[in-house]
């Protein structure tokens, strides 16, 4: 399967925090394997900007070793690296002073071509930022900017960060980015739900008993233990990526897939959300892995902070209360350190109304998977009969598509989720961003659960490294006669 690059327009691109770690891990690799396909157009500028005195030759320095740090088992071709080093270009920038801003205007070549600026700063910036550009003549009718998360901290500094930017910008001008709507099997799930027949009509609580997510990661705060503990797990992942999830999954089908009417669907659901209850929460703190804890230590040493009541983990349950899915409970889950490295969304369809086969032959649910990561792809769990004699034995067995097997050895490039999503801000194409009034709609869902644990001096319960969180969260699914699904 030959897979199609469509070239987008030529565009300036100037990437604020372009040293920093998002920009070296993330947005130059990201825009490397773009101009390797042959989709970034040659002409094409990308002008780092940070306060770090550094010229032209030093940023095409730091942004080689970034790529060749980064973009590990992707072939790299020097020819084609060095062509795409001469389109960078660097400035010399104060977000917060008007240092360098003469000659980033200098540098832009706004004639014809699309003019997008990369918030990847410190949410405190992206304020002064959008003021800047307008007081400097950079926020006219042709730019973009996108503005990284975390986008708030609660639905007041989300509105008030919406507000902020909507004196500069409007809204078709502003992609909100969360890198989980760019990832490939999150954009399957509409194309699984939406392009066939087969789904559909059951995908409502008459047939779906309930619905799990979970995002599971083994890595545990690493580097940014000073912006997680602010944050914990409600924050930094479920506000965002599992409500996103959430999303696509219970939305109602959009009228055309366009970034309006997804969005339009999207919100409906965040505001259908139910409150959640206490005792529907489950929240964690991993302990020190016993086999290295000075390689792998608590949460609390982390982050460095003895005495911390963030959540590195946090499973809650909650209903969307609308039609189609009133009385099928969410399940949702994230937590780092974890047994396993595992995105999955679990669709568990209730039993048939009648066992014709009797007792004996146990009962057997379908299940779909989609999974997100690793090893990307969709099961669906089916009962068939035992092969061999004995008797009518029911077992299931699984219909795999995973993508690899399913699109050949050609098919189905691997396109990192900021690779689509960059190029999607250069097509003007805002599906995959979220708009103000979605962020909003989540931090008013989210804002009680974290007030409430705040209220409350809720404390986190100790979890193993390695496990599947705490023993609360496998409570939380007992009490419902119901077991998480093993992922990974
Ligand atoms: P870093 O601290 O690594 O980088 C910050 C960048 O901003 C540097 O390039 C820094 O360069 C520049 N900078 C700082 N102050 C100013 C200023 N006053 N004017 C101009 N430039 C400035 O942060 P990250 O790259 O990790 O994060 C950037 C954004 O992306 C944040 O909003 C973060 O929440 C978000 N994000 C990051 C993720 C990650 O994995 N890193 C994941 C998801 C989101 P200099 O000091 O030279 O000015
Ligand atoms: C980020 C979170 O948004 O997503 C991180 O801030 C988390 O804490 C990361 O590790 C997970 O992303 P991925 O793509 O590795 O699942």
């Amino acid at each position: 399967m030959v897979s199609r690059v469509i070239p987008v327009d030529p565009f300036d691109l100037v990437i604020f925090g372009g040293t920093g770690d998002l920009a070296r891990r993330k947005i130059l690799p990201a825009l490397f394997r773009r101009y390797s396909s042959g989709q970034m157009p040659k002409n094409a500028r990308i002008i780092g900007a940070a306060r770090s005195a550094m010229d032209d030759a030093g940023y095409r320095t730091l942004t080689e070793e970034a790529i060749r740090e980064f973009s590990p088992g992707k072939t790299c071709d020097d020819g084609t690296l060095k062509r795409f080093l001469g389109c960078l270009h660097y400035v010399k920038i104060d977000a917060t002073g008007e240092a360098g801003w003469k000659e980033l205007t200098e540098k832009v070549v706004s004639v014809d071509r699309v003019e997008a600026y990369y918030f990847s700063v410190a949410p405190s910036l992206f304020g002064p930022l959008a003021e800047r550009l307008q007081s400097h003549g950079l926020a006219d009718r042709n730019a973009r900017i996108v503005v990284e998360k975390p986008f708030g901290r609660d639905l007041e500094t989300a509105r008030s960060l919406n507000e902020t930017l909507a004196r500069y910008f409007d809204e078709s001008q502003i992609y909100r980015i969360d890198h989980y709507l760019g990832k490939e099997t999150v954009q399957n799930l509409m194309a699984v739900r939406f392009g066939n027949m087969l789904f559909e009509p059951l995908w409502n609580s008459q047939f779906v008993d309930h619905i799990q997510i979970t995002v599971a990661e083994t890595v545990g705060v690493g580097g940014r233990g000073e912006y997680y503990d602010k944050s914990g797990a409600m924050r930094d992942m479920v506000q965002n990526h599992l409500m996103q999830l959430l999303c696509l999954i219970a939305m109602e089908p959009p009228a055309r897939f366009d970034p309006d009417a997804v969005r339009d669907e999207k919100l409906k659901v965040i505001r259908a959300l139910e409150p959640v209850e206490p005792h529907h929460i489950a929240r964690g703190q991993y302990d020190a892995d016993p086999a290295d804890e000075v390689e792998f230590p608590d949460y609390r040493t982390a982050v460095d902070n003895p005495r911390s009541k963030t959540e590195s983990f946090v499973a809650l349950k909650t209903h969307v209360a609308n039609w189609r899915w009133a009385g099928t409970p969410f399940y949702l889950r994230t937590g780092k350190r974890m047994g396993a490295r595992a995105s999955e969304i679990t669709v568990v369809f209730k039993d048939t109304p009648h066992s014709i086969f009797g007792e004996d032959a146990g009962r057997h649910r379908n299940v779909l998977s989609i999974r997100l990561q690793p090893n990307e792809g969709i099961t669906l769990g089916v009962t068939i009969k035992e092969p061999g004699p004995g008797g009518m034995r029911l077992i299931d067995v699984p219909l795999d598509m995973t993508f690899a097997d399913a699109l050949g050895p050609d098919g189905g490039e691997s396109v990192d989720a900021y690779e689509r999503l960059i190029m999607d801000v250069i097509r003007g194409n805002q599906t995959l961003f979220m708009r103000g009034d979605e962020v909003e709609a989540a931090w008013a869902w989210t804002d009680p659960i974290i007030n409430g644990w705040t209220t409350r001096g809720d404390v986190p319960k100790p979890y193993d490294s390695g496990s599947d969180g705490p023993d609360a969260a496998l409570q939380l699914m007992r009490r419902d006669s119901r077991e998480w699904q093993k992922v990974g």
